[in-house]
């Protein structure tokens, strides 16, 4: 994946924040700044099904002690697969259509940002699969302790999200004010901040995880902090 990289002004971070997924953002402007170095993906080159209209092949066809292949594969192939070809039939006809007024086009524009957003996350969540346990490095990690307090506190209080989410648990950063939110959505397009990035994105739809864990969410929730890829997360992987 061909990357660029672009200057952000950051507040209060204090630290310089390591190489991460930031896509497409203006530089912030608050005064008394951090210049931080980010990742920015090049949209023209990078592999996105928002981009290419494929699915991106699954990195890991199983991650042993987690989630089995016939998880994965369904959800990739179904549900990831089944986003993208949404969006991508709402955004051809949208397109094709750009003058149409119709009760039914409120619907469409609101269902392709929610299909754009499942492409999107699904594509974090996947890429950033680990099948042994590592933790956040560096600035990352000094932001993470400064923010949460401590690793620990962060992986609580990620795991508390999860719980509460019927959609996605969401680790974000904001270019704004530089900060980190975990964010709970029961959807794929609700409970943004706006311009803010995911870095980690968990699924908690049942999709997610019923054929391993049937109705225990809970533990998967819990397996899943444990299956972070830091690395794929500082550099940007999707
Ligand atoms: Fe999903």
């Amino acid at each position: 994946m061909n990357s660029s990289r672009r200057k952000f002004l950051l507040t209060s971070s204090g630290a310089a924040l390591g190489t991460f997924y930031a896509t497409g953002l203006a530089a912030a402007t608050e005064a008394n700044g951090t210049e931080v170095e980010f990742t920015e993906l090049d949209p023209t080159t990078v592999a996105s099904g928002l981009s290419t209209g494929s699915p991106i092949p699954l990195r890991q066809k199983s991650i042993p002690g987690f989630l089995s292949e016939k998880q994965l594969g369904i959800h990739h192939k179904s549900h990831y697969g089944g986003a993208l070809r949404g969006y991508s039939a709402l955004d051809a006809r949208l397109q094709s259509e750009a003058t149409f007024a119709s009760d039914a086009l409120g619907s469409m524009l609101r269902a392709r940002v929610s299909k754009g957003n499942s492409v999107v996350l699904h594509e974090i969540y996947f890429a950033r699969l680990s099948e042994k346990a590592n933790k956040p490095e560096g600035d990352l990690a000094a932001m993470i302790r400064k923010r949460f307090g401590s690793f620990d506190k962060w992986e609580a209080d990620f795991i508390a999200a999860g719980k509460s989410a019927a959609g996605w648990a969401l680790l974000v950063h904001h270019p704004i004010n530089g900060k980190l939110y975990n964010v709970a959505s029961d959807e794929h397009a609700v409970s943004v901040l706006w311009m803010a990035s995911p870095l980690v994105a968990m699924d908690t739809y049942e999709h997610a995880f019923y054929v391993d864990y049937e109705n225990r969410k809970a533990q998967y929730v819990e397996k899943f902090v444990e299956h972070i890829d830091w690395q794929a997360v500082q550099s940007g992987s999707i």
